[in-house]
């Protein structure tokens, strides 16, 4: 008790400090609060002890309110893979801004966009538009339930696809009350707020990341199962990749019983490699839905896939059958134009990749050595650009490997890189094409330090 009450003790005189330095940022957001609820347009912006105001942003940089300078590596959730505000960004907005900021129509600079997509991605050959990368996940389902006209989709335990109802079940995370997650086997489908239409989620059936147990529970319910969406790298969890073994069994099985294979790339896509996670494991699925990185910055969705497993889009092809997908601001031109300029520079510089995936494998190398050596519980997960620590010895193959982790050291760790200047999500972090070596050096001293710390401290 005496322990918990000193930890919490250390743990505020951060949080002090934090406030310290921003008060402008906190009086910013209490201000907001009393005209938006909890004063944040995202529940993933809330944080400890309050969220992030962002006053600028540039390169590896983002500056808050009180003008103090962070080591970006949150990026926009993982958007920003140029960095902040590339210069062939705001270039490329610059040029499209005066033919108009929205139509609602189609317009002839959705071709290089779209051609990008079907050049660079293996399993696209055809894509459309939407706004967020929750739109995306809908309706890669909705293509799957009208493709086989089976109710079921599965997802994975710890698998994070946005908010709607029909996957906001099962992100793994601890919850208050009592635990309804379900054996490690056979994870339940768990809804993450009130207020889903249960009709919807409970057509969820929920697998267990990385586990073989998965392809028995396909095949259980094989002749009702539309799709499996999977997070080749689940990001949300705690950046935890699947192994290459587990995708291409998953892509055998769903092949096997008909039911569509969908890549959720939202986070993957782009960044993993040009061609994102398929490229990277070398597993094609049926349908990739995006967001993210490929909307250079802009509100972005998108789902491509196959020409076979696009078909119900073919409107003009099959109206009976298709599916409904409409969006006034789908296909934005100024979306269109920075997610053009991105993609363009991705696929234009090899060397980007190779840079960004040395430096995420210097991050992890270096972790690991130093908690190994100074007999840390923790462990760099994550695999090229994305990254995550978590205070546990590992392995972690799912989210449930996470379950034994230190939440007061985790809670120390997240308060200790912010107030040291490193703005990062608790789960997930990103490294960008602005990023020097430098940099890394700086991240890799930030996360040392925050580990020496909380053991000078006695809290670990
Ligand atoms: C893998 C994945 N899928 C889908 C989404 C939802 O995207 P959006 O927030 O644009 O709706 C996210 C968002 O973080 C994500 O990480």
């Amino acid at each position: 008790m005496a322990e918990k009450e000193s930890s919490e003790r250390i743990l505020n005189t951060y949080r002090d400090e934090i406030r310290t330095k921003s008060r402008k940022s906190y009086s910013i957001w209490q201000k907001n609060r009393t005209v938006m609820p909890a004063g944040v347009g995202s529940l993933f912006r809330l944080a400890d002890p309050f969220p992030m105001v962002i006053k600028r942003a540039k390169g590896a940089r983002v500056w808050d309110a009180d003008d103090n300078e962070y080591l970006d590596c949150m990026l926009g959730f993982s958007t920003m893979i140029l960095g902040n505000a590339p210069d062939e960004v705001e270039a490329a907005i610059r040029e499209a801004l005066p033919r108009g900021t929205h139509y609602g129509q189609c317009h002839e600079h959705e071709y290089a966009f779209a051609k990008l997509f079907c050049d660079m991605v293996p399993g696209v050959d055809k894509v459309t538009f939407c706004n967020s990368g929750t739109e995306a996940t809908m309706y890669a389902l909705r293509l799957a339930r009208a493709t086989t006209g089976r109710p079921l989709i599965a997802k994975f335990e710890g698998g994070y696809h946005g908010t709607h109802d029909l996957l906001a079940v099962s992100f793994g995370r601890p919850r208050p009350g009592p635990d309804l997650s379900g054996p490690v086997e056979d994870p339940a489908t768990v809804p993450e707020s009130p207020g889903l239409a249960e009709g919807a989620w409970k057509d969820t059936i929920v697998l267990p990341f990385n586990h073989p147990a998965s392809f028995d529970k396909i095949q259980r319910h094989a002749d009702r199962l539309a799709g499996v969406i999977i997070e080749p790298v689940q990001g949300a969890a705690g950046t935890i990749p699947a192994s290459k073994e587990f995708l291409s069994e998953l892509r055998r099985i769903t092949h096997e019983i008909g039911a569509l294979l969908i890549f959720d790339e939202v986070i993957t896509g782009f960044r993993m490699a040009p061609g994102g996670a398929q490229e990277f494991f070398g597993v094609i699925p049926d349908v990739s839905t995006y967001g993210k990185v490929a909307g250079g910055g802009l509100p972005f969705g998108a789902i491509g896939g196959t020409s076979e497993a696009m078909h119900l889009m073919e409107y003009d092809v099959d109206l009976e059958h298709s599916i409904l997908m409409a969006g006034t601001f789908n296909g934005n031109p100024l979306t269109v134009a920075a997610g053009t300029a991105v993609l363009h520079r991705l696929s234009n510089d090899q060397q980007l990749h190779t840079q960004m995936d040395a430096m995420g494998e210097r991050f992890r190398n270096e972790i690991n050595l130093f908690a190994r050596e100074e007999n840390f519980p923790a462990i760099a997960t994550g695999v090229g650009s994305m990254f995550s620590v978590h205070a546990v010895h590992g392995p972690v193959n799912s989210v449930r490997d996470l379950r034994a982790g230190n939440r007061v050291v985790s809670t120390g760790l997240g308060l200790l890189y912010r107030k040291n200047g490193l703005h990062i999500t608790p789960s997930h972090g990103f490294m960008s094409a602005a990023h020097t070596d430098e940099d890394i050096t700086r991240l890799i001293e930030i996360y040392k330090n925050a580990m020496e710390e909380l053991r000078a401290q006695g809290m670990w």
